[in-house]
């Protein structure tokens, strides 16, 4: 499905050279309720423009430098289009080389670093004479030509911090605006987005569902019928609802129990789909899939299978309706660019309902959500009458505790990992963090650790606690829980879990390591 519903509010384009901050970008700019839409610079050419149609374009950072001879460019045209630019780190030397401007390898700068404002310009409005904001470069912008002028300057270094054209409104800045540790980012892009290029703030979940429902019913044909497979979460609740809006008995929801759930989720989730009237057909399917996983070590393996099992599931449905003509699934914006994304980037983890999964099944594809961001999915969730506890659940990942048991899955590791992962919600809970944490969860693996119970020598498993806070599950840190949390939480696992007798807490961010273990 390759609609763009948003096409009538004003957007901003983002074009990407690869920074780890490029979602961070048009995300800010949603923020502001512009719409946004990152194109990869590979990818970028007129057409786009016309098609998009952009208010504003911004050019992300990039880990490359432009001193390298095949460095990632893009045309100079886009200076001519009359729309105004504001480029980032990368984008902003980027555009200084493209003006006639020149960037060196220089000293460095790297986080908090402290910014003199020379001259007065919209972009700064709101900010003080002397600032602090993040940095993350090397090259710097040496000189301008005589067309543009310096708006700010690094005060320890005197490097250009900011610039901009004389006789047109396209900028640069080496810091970055989007990230929280520079704490005027957020007024720095609403000037240049609301003021600089005057777009509208009209994108609102709740002005959107009626366009979404409607972008569903004019691709499904009259008496087509549409299958969902629903998790509970968010993504997908979402998506059956906006599909049963538009196709309403023709929406075909399934619910498959792999045998993988947390504790008490088949029955939890059964009734809260109920209640939001998608009333799913069930499928027990936790011996196929747990016997198919039987003396599987490997994680991509694992992953691969259960994949394939929900795939085969799916067909047998399908098979047995022929009017079933339509797939739709939960996948948001960042799967979209990240599945697209650069070419010949390794795949970390098989995401089963991202990949593959829809063409060997020969149904349409219809992804009603795939230009939101999880923070959009939940506002769109209570706009369609979603109440919050499951608007605002944390993500749960699609091949279930399987990912988060390390080796093989036996009865014994699910059983800890499911009691273990149930008191780790209730302690977070009971704390009031589990609306400030992006998932908090229990792992098993195979080793064990000597324990000390009741004053006899017995052997144990270790059991991982992950609690991390993440913006959108690509980067991740973690969370600075209470030491008397973390207390309560070990002495319940152990006390409670006869065959663990060691619990550690996960301290490690992503990158490098991923959130889920496998
Ligand atoms: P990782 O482990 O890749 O996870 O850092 C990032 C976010 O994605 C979730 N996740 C998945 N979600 N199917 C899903 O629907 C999957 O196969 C899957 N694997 C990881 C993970 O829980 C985290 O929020």
């Amino acid at each position: 499905m390759s609609w763009k519903p948003y096409r009538e509010h004003d957007t901003v384009l983002i074009l990407n050279f690869g920074g780890q901050y490029t979602h961070l970008i048009s995300r800010r700019v949603r923020e502001l309720n512009v719409y946004s839409e990152i194109v990869h610079y590979h990818q970028f050419d007129r057409s786009i423009v016309e098609e998009i149609k952009p208010k504003a374009i911004i050019l992300s950072g990039g880990p490359r430098s432009v001193c390298e001879p095949n460095a990632p460019r893009v045309d100079s045209w886009i200076l001519g289009l009359g729309i105004p630019i504001l480029g980032i780190c990368y984008g902003h030397q980027l555009l200084a080389t493209m003006i006639g401007g020149e960037v060196k390898r220089g000293v460095g700068e790297y986080g908090r670093t402290r910014i003199r404002i020379e001259v007065r310009d919209t972009l700064f409005e709101g900010w003080g004479d002397e600032e602090d904001v993040w940095m993350s470069h090397s090259d710097y912008v040496a000189s301008l030509p005589s067309n543009a002028v310096v708006l700010a300057r690094s005060c320890e270094t005197g490097y250009i911090a900011a610039f901009k054209l004389i006789d047109k409104p396209i900028y640069g800045v080496q810091f970055h605006p989007e990230v929280v540790h520079t704490p005027r980012g957020k007024k720095l892009l609403e000037n240049f987005v609301l003021k600089i290029a005057g777009c509208r703030p009209t994108w609102r979940m709740e002005n959107i569902v009626d366009k979404l429902v409607e972008e569903v019913r004019s691709i499904v044909g009259p008496s087509d019928k549409v299958l969902c497979a629903l998790s509970g979460g968010v993504d997908s609740t979402v998506t059956a609802l906006i599909v049963k809006r538009a196709v309403g008995d023709r929406l075909v929801a399934v619910f498959v129990d792999h045998g993988l759930l947390r504790e008490g989720e088949r029955e939890e989730v059964l009734e809260n789909l109920r209640k939001l009237g998608l009333n799913p057909l069930f499928v027990d399917a936790s011996k196929r899939f747990l016997e198919s996983l039987r003396g599987v070590a490997d994680p991509e393996e694992k992953r691969l299978i259960i994949g394939r099992l929900f795939a085969e599931i799916f067909k047998e449905i399908a098979s047995r309706d022929p009017s079933i003509k339509w797939l739709a699934q939960g996948t948001t914006y960042p799967d979209v660019i990240e599945s697209g994304a650069v070419p010949g980037a390794d795949r970390i983890k098989s995401h089963h309902n991202v990949a593959g999964l829809p063409r060997e099944l020969g149904l349409g594809v219809i992804e009603p959500i795939k230009y939101l961001y999880k923070d959009e999915v939940r506002k769109l969730a209570l706009a369609l009458g979603v109440p919050r506890e499951i608007a605002y659940r944390h993500p749960f990942p699609g091949p279930g505790l399987a990912v988060r048991i390390i080796g093989e899955v036996t009865e014994e590791k699910l059983f800890i990992v499911r009691r273990a992962s149930k008191i780790v919600e209730e302690e977070i809970k009971r704390a009031g963090l589990y609306d400030k944490v992006w998932q908090a969860f229990a792992v098993v693996g195979n080793d064990k650790w000597v324990g000390v119970k009741g004053d006899a020598r017995s052997l144990g498993y270790i059991v991982i606690v992950r609690i991390v806070e993440s913006e959108d599950g690509m980067t991740a840190d973690w969370a600075r829980v209470p030491y008397e949390v973390l207390d309560r939480i070990a002495r319940r696992i152990t006390n409670e879990i006869p065959n663990v007798t060691m619990v550690v807490y996960a301290i490690t961010t992503k990158p490098p390591a991923t959130i889920e273990p496998c």
